[in-house]
């Protein structure tokens, strides 16, 4: 996840990630919006989730039918976060649009084995 301060890996990533700077990245909102293909608002938002997928996990037991699994997951998990957020306040906007290669080298992703699928920007709704 990408914050204003730098990205928060998951347990499991963070594990794997052998390149520590990832978690220090200055210009990350810049850096973000321009890998979401130029869309500053996903940089500038107050956290953005980032979620990726590991293939294998999914391919092992559906092969060819896998990815349809896991970008069905990953429209699930995101059509949560957009209630969650309802219920607190804060508007999200799930991003499909981004840089498959930038952004998985961001991150430090192989974009074979572990490859970005989604994003969400989160922030607070002005009040109307
Ligand atoms: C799979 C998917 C990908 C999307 N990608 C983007 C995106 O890259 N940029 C963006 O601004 N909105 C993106 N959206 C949000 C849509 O633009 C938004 O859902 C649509 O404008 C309808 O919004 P509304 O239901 O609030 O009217 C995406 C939505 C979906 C479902």
């Amino acid at each position: 996840m990408g914050t204003g301060r730098g990205i928060l890996l998951s347990e499991r990533q963070e594990a794997n990630c052998r390149d520590r700077r990832l978690l220090q990245t200055s210009r990350l909102a810049g850096k973000l919006g321009e890998l979401a293909m130029d869309q500053p608002f996903v940089g500038q938002a107050a956290a953005c989730f980032i979620w990726s997928a590991v293939p294998y996990r999914e391919e092992w037991r559906h092969g060819t039918q896998a990815a349809k699994g896991i970008l069905l997951d990953a429209g699930r998990v995101c059509q949560n976060l957009y209630l969650a957020c309802e219920s607190i306040g804060c508007g999200t906007c799930a991003i499909a649009a981004y840089r498959q290669e930038g952004l998985d080298r961001f991150l430090g992703l192989g974009g074979e084995d572990e490859l970005v699928v989604y994003l969400a920007p989160v922030g607070k709704v002005e009040e109307a």
